[in-house]
């Protein structure tokens, strides 16, 4: 399952308080959807917490995201350990501080053989980032091998994906009412459920998230059968 994490600056404007106020209590709700998954037996939770378009949002906030999702990393690094979560970050980390670099590659290398809950934070992501630099590496094989181009289907090109070996979705929330992809997983999405609610996300907690995984209990997957 993945959340498209959506509403930060909305629910910390209605308070009257700046956008970084509303991203700080979204790390609230991250936990509260991990400590779910982890206590329902969900294998496998991705979260769009930074988009390549949100590098575009003022100095002030892409800064103060960077340094929250550092600090926030450090912080949980314990509640990954003590309950088994392996941690990855996908994305374009070219991007990326340094700093945020390191501590990523410290979590990930500690994490690596925890296999309760896989938690993958796209970071400096997007769907047409991932397409295209899978294109790439697949002509630079195809151009060493040109039989690839006959024989390689779906399966084969999405190896080239960040997501390689991770399973695609079955389900993709999406909060604060907007019903929009913004260019969020395009080619895993392909037949993944979606569901959308107006709650804001630092307000969607454990209630919320049972109420969507209750509504995907409902629908009926028919992947182009009858
Ligand atoms: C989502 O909340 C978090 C990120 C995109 C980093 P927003 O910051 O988009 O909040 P709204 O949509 O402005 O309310
Ligand atoms: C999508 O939210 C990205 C993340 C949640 C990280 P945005 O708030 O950036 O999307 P748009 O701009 O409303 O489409
Ligand atoms: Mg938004």
């Amino acid at each position: 399952m993945s959340i498209v994490m959506d509403g930060n600056g909305r629910w910390a404007k209605e308070r009257g308080e700046e956008r970084l106020r509303g991203h700080f209590e979204g790390v609230e709700s991250i936990r509260a959807c991990v400590e779910e998954c982890v206590r329902l037996g969900i294998r496998y939770i991705s979260l769009f917490a930074f988009s390549e378009e949100n590098w575009n949002r003022s100095e002030h906030e892409v800064t103060g995201l960077m340094k929250l999702i550092f600090n926030s990393m450090e912080k949980e690094m314990h509640l990954f350990i003590g309950q088994n979560v392996r941690l990855r970050v996908l994305g374009n980390r070219d991007r990326l501080p340094d700093e945020l670099n390191g501590e990523i590659d410290k979590i990930e290398a500690m994490t690596k053989n925890n296999d309760v809950l896989d938690m993958i934070l796209f970071i400096s992501y997007s769907g047409q980032w991932d397409i295209l630099q899978a294109a790439r590496r697949f002509a630079a094989d195809a151009a060493a091998d040109p039989s690839l181009l006959e024989t390689a289907g779906a399966d084969t090109f999405s190896k080239y994906l960040v997501t390689a070996g991770i399973p695609d979705p079955d389900l993709i929330i999406r909060t604060s009412g907007e019903m929009r992809l913004s260019n969020y997983l395009l080619w895993q999405a392909a037949y993944s459920e979606y569901y959308f609610t107006d709650t804001l996300w630092p307000d969607f907690r454990k209630e919320e998230f049972h109420k969507a995984l209750e509504e995907y209990s409902r629908r009926d997957r028919r992947y182009g059968k009858v």
